[in-house]
């Protein structure tokens, strides 16, 4: 009980250029009745980079981000998060890694029924052994950039579709995880509650964290500093817009620059 091996820890001393967060390696995915839905991706991601997934509905992406956040084995090829061996690691030492590194946004918003959205804030963070009364106060300051500081009492069946969205982003980033997956986080909003999740993801991004977006709407890819694109499985395109090159490509987002 009191013996929690840590896997989060990093597994080489680094002294040299940075390992990457997410290495996928020729993985596979193939559901239960054959559907082949990832067919060998390769995939680097370094600390602090901001990547959003694109392509297709039925084209791999939410596949993609359950491998990538530990939540699923690929059938074959490899995925490394943080340095781990996802394929060698038991489901315990699994849910360690995630509960300590990741944050998730789902394209179903996985929030506890009959729970108060600061409960359901707070309790994404019950990993991290903060007590309860400091969870309590990170989850209403989570809500309340979000724009959820009037609705914290409210259950998921008292909040609107956009509301319980910007509950499961409040939950992803409230435990300021080092990587933050989301799929579709801007799906259900309006222009002004989506703009308010990106500035929070961005924000996030700024202050170190890797984030994986998932996105159907093409403002929010063509903000990234790299986009990937699915297709049938398989990654297709692999984009990065050059900030250092000079360009002033799509209007001042870096303020501090990378650490
Ligand atoms: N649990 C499952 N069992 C069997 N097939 C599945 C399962 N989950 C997904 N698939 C299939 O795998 C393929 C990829 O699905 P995935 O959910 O990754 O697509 P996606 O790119 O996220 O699409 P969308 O944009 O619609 O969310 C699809 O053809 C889908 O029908
Ligand atoms: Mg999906």
């Amino acid at each position: 009980m009191s013996h929690r091996p840590d896997p989060t820890s990093d597994p080489a001393g680094t002294t040299g250029p940075p390992a990457p967060v997410i290495e996928l390696s020729g993985a596979e995915k193939i559901y239960p009745g054959g559907v082949r839905a990832l067919r060998g991706v390769d995939l680097s991601v370094l600390p602090g980079e901001l990547v959003a997934i694109v392509g297709p509905s039925g084209s791999g992406k939410s596949t993609m981000l359950h491998l990538i956040g530990t939540l699923d084995r690929p059938s074959a090829g490899t995925v490394r998060i943080a340095g781990h061996d996802v394929g060698a690691l038991s489901d315990r030492q699994l849910s360690a890694l995630r509960a300590r590194r990741i944050g998730f946004v789902f394209q179903q918003f996985h929030l506890a029924a009959g729970v108060a959205a600061l409960d359901n804030v707070a309790d994404g963070m019950l990993y991290g052994g903060a007590p309860r009364r400091e969870r309590r106060e990170r989850a209403a300051e989570a809500l309340r950039r979000v724009g959820l500081g009037h609705r914290l009492g409210h259950r998921p069946g008292e909040l609107s579709g956009g509301e319980r969205q910007r509950v499961a982003v409040a939950r992803a980033v409230a435990g300021e995880p080092s990587l933050l997956l989301a799929d579709e986080p801007t799906g259900n909003l309006d222009t002004a509650s989506g703009h308010a999740v990106l500035t929070i993801l961005r924000e996030l991004n700024a202050s170190g964290t890797t984030v994986a977006i998932i996105t159907h709407d093409d403002e929010v890819a063509a903000a990234a500093p790299r986009r990937v694109r699915l297709r049938d499985g398989l990654i297709v395109t692999d984009e990065r817009t050059d900030i250092d090159a000079g360009g002033k490509t799509g209007g001042g987002a870096h303020p501090g620059g990378t650490a």
